[in-house]
């Protein structure tokens, strides 16, 4: 997989490496020796993360009277599952090195062990990548439980309760976010493929007959979502499966793809589900599950049109694309150009120094912004290299209170991109970021 364009050949060392010394991302009980391709997210990480899901439910449940979201259990019974098709059907074959007992997947290797270099393997045995557990103290009948592998089936199961407590009718869709979880036999390359992961789905619900127009609106949507949260339109691209790649429930299936350093791969998928779900559940359940349209007078069961994005690896992708190095005053400045919506701290108040007398003002100058954008407060070390600390994590703006602001009322904001720096009164303030961040 060619990308489309040069990178640096060491973008993901340095992005992991960042996103570990400046709290994005930690490797989760690091100080056991870590565990198992499973991640923490420290201070600015979870900015980042609540940052990134916020941006997806504001645009696809806030900004639209056609779509509500749920919160739907992680643990579910072995039926839904079964109804589902994933208890037959999702699995990855499975084969042993013979030489250095490594187990792989079986499409992932081209026939040669990545360990050793041998092309003995064992037969391909199917491996199904849900985690089984057990709910309640009793073993046995009716105490398995899995964790989901995707949130989308919590929409299907409550499209009932949906339908029937809200007025909605198709085409209308049921959102979530929530962590899934999948045996992945390979993750690899940080976050991009991990065994506990945050999706963000949206399951929207339409006549047959408009399954297509529904499909390519939400494949045109979900690639402008990232180009207008920052990713430049050289590293996305569309990618359509063929009949054949085709998972068990879907009709068409388009990616959108991300330039990782490693080349084009998936960042979302949106997939025309045809009746498939509503139908299984209706069937394994009992309970119809179909839209009753009074005006034709007649019942049907929708179609499902899914654009099924993973929040950790949307993150993953944002900071790849804003990972910068360039030169500032002769010196090499490292900077995520993350848009300020993403942004984990979109403003840093930075003392010019610590002497008490500017103490004051910094925090009036916090307590009118700190309401409404998420603020660092930092008063170490020289300007410059504060200056340096918050471009390294995507800070858009950075305002210095000097000791003239104690005199004029005003301060200094500086801009992460362009590094311009303007005098600002601190009255006016509020509505000067505001302007900057398109919030009139
Ligand atoms: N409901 C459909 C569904 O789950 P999927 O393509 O398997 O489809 C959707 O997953 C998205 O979830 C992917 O495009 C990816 O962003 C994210 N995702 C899936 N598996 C993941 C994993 N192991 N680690 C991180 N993200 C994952």
């Amino acid at each position: 997989m060619e990308s489309a364009f040069e990178t640096d050949p060491e973008l993901l060392e340095k992005v992991i490496n960042l996103a570990k010394r400046r709290g994005f991302i930690f490797q989760s009980a690091e100080i056991y020796g870590g565990f198992r391709s499973t991640y923490d997210y420290g201070p600015l990480g979870v900015n980042m993360l609540r940052n990134v899901k916020a941006a997806w439910w504001r645009e696809m449940v806030q900004m639209r009277l056609d779509v509500v979201g749920i919160d739907a259990a992680i643990l579910g019974p072995p039926a839904v599952w079964a109804a589902s098709g994933h208890l037959e059907t999702f699995t990855d074959p499975l084969v042993d090195c013979r030489k250095c007992k490594e187990r792989w997947r079986e499409d992932k290797i081209d026939g040669v062990c990545p360990k050793c270099g041998s092309t003995e393997f064992t037969e391909a045995r199917a491996f199904n990548l849900m985690f089984k557990t057990q709910a309640g103290p009793v073993e046995g009948e009716g105490a398995t439980a899995y964790l989901r592998p995707e949130t989308a089936q919590g929409m299907f199961t409550n499209f009932n309760n949906v339908i029937s407590t809200i007025r909605k009718k198709p085409p209308f869709g049921i959102a979530q976010i929530g962590k899934s979880f999948r045996n992945e036999i390979t993750p690899q390359n940080f976050v991009f493929r991990t065994r506990e992961f945050e999706q963000m789905e949206m399951e929207f619900f339409v006549p047959p007959a408009e399954a297509e127009q529904w499909y390519r609106y939400w494949i045109d949507q979900r690639f402008n979502w990232y180009l207008n949260l920052g990713i430049p339109s050289d590293m996305l691209r569309l990618h359509e499966h063929a009949k054949e790649d085709l998972s068990h429930y879907s009709r068409g299936t388009t990616d959108v793809e991300f330039a990782y350093p490693w080349g084009w791969d998936e960042l979302e998928g949106i997939a025309n589900r045809g009746d498939y779900d509503l139908t299984q559940h209706s069937n394994a359940s009992g309970t119809k599950l179909e839209y009753f349209d009074q005006a034709a007078n007649e019942r049907y069961t929708p179609y499902v049109i899914e654009p099924a994005a993973g929040a950790t690896r949307a993150m993953m992708a944002f900071l790849l694309a804003a990972y910068h190095e360039d030169e500032v005053e002769g010196e090499t400045r490292t900077v995520l150009r993350l848009d300020w919506r993403l942004a984990p701290y979109q403003i840093a108040v930075l003392p010019l120094s610590k002497k008490p007398e500017l103490e004051g003002v910094s925090r009036e100058v916090l307590s009118i912004l700190q309401p409404y954008f998420a603020c660092d407060y930092d008063v170490t070390q020289s300007i410059g290299r504060r200056y340096r600390r918050q471009d390294e994590v995507g800070t858009p703006y950075c305002i210095t209170v000097d000791f003239d602001s104690l005199e004029d009322r005003a301060v200094t904001v500086r801009d992460r991109d362009t590094t311009e720096q303007v005098r600002v009164p601190i009255g006016d303030l509020l509505a000067n970021m505001r302007a900057r961040t398109n919030q009139h």
